[in-house]
């Protein structure tokens, strides 16, 4: 099965090139500016035409959470309309197409993980537009699945568990938010569980097409208790570790609201491609350890 990665310079899709070596049956090509530019109208289907993959992981989007608020248009031309465009033309070369979304669609007021049918009700810009992303992915192209993930980390481009760790060489003490709860996931962890889905999609094409799904971190915790667990692992390498002291939101303003709790029940994914998402402080340690080798 062939395999077209936008966004090539992100976490995720840097994930799936690294996870995908070794695994017979699957070939991956990540695409990224300026080949294809989710901005420019047509330029996802050139890349898609030219390439004819069998799969399509759109892994790009406009992730700039607070930025988003400003600069709506752009999101919502990344997020939605291009998410849309990238669903089509997929259908066009019979290629099915997963669609990366986010726990951000979830306004976060229950106290329970949210499974997929829960009712969405984003907070902000980035939120709305990845959720309109998620239907004109649903409307152009039947052989799709909507994947949210949640507190996404890696070794790569720049994301919280290496803010810490950097913090950590210049301060004593980090104060860090305490009342969002989230699933911390590992970008590793996630390209592992969609290539369990396009090996299963290589011998049984129907199998859970069409449907949406939660993959993040199995466990839960605040931001406050992620970059705790960040600085124990450093500590544990005697790399440079600070204290972390719990404040609240609301001594931490930001352009956008986030949702309080967006923990993701994963339980549904785990069960249609028999996957399960490693332990959440498993995966800080494999990332930290990483991060440590340079
Ligand atoms: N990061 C999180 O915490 C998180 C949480 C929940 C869901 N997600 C979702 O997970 C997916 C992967 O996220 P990630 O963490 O890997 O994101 P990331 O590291 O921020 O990477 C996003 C990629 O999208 C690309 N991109 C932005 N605008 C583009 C455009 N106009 N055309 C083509 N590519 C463009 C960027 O390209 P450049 O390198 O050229 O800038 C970048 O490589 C996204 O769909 C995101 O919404 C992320």
């Amino acid at each position: 099965m062939k395999i077209l990665v936008t966004g090539a310079d992100g976490q995720l899709a840097r994930s799936l090139v690294e996870r995908v070596q070794g695994r017979s049956g699957l070939e991956l090509v990540a695409v990224g500016r300026p080949e294809l530019d989710l901005a420019v109208p047509g330029s996802a289907a050139a890349a898609i035409g030219a390439i004819q993959p069998q799969l399509v992981i759109n892994a790009a989007a406009y992730t700039a959470v607070d930025k988003a608020e400003d600069d709506p248009g752009l999101a919502f031309r990344i997020n939605a309309e291009a998410a849309g465009e990238v669903a089509a033309a997929a259908a066009l070369v019979d290629a099915a197409v997963i669609q990366i979304s986010t726990d951000y669609v979830f306004d976060g007021r229950s106290n329970e993980p949210y499974a997929e049918e829960a009712p969405t009700s984003p907070l902000g810009v980035y939120g709305r537009s990845k959720l309109e992303g998620e239907d004109r992915v649903r409307a152009a192209n039947p052989r799709h699945a909507i994947v949210r993930t949640a507190w996404v980390y890696s070794p790569f481009g720049s994301n919280f568990v290496k803010t810490m760790m950097a913090a950590a060489r210049t301060r004593d003490v980090l104060n860090v938010v305490e009342d969002q709860r989230g699933s911390p996931t590992s970008a590793l962890d996630l390209a592992d569980g969609l290539l369990q889905m396009a090996e299963t999609w290589n011998d049984a094409p129907d199998r859970g097409v069409g449907a949406t799904y939660h993959v993040a971190g199995t466990g839960e915790t605040s931001w406050f208790g992620l970059a705790e667990c960040v600085m124990s692992e450093c500590r544990k390498r005697s790399l440079p570790a600070a204290k972390v002291l719990p404040i609240a939101t609301s001594d931490w303003p930001t352009r956008a609201a986030r949702p309080p709790n967006s923990v993701l029940d994963s339980h549904k994914f785990e069960q249609e491609f028999d996957f399960t998402m490693p332990e959440w402080r498993q995966s800080v340690a494999v990332v930290v350890d990483r991060l440590a080798a340079g």
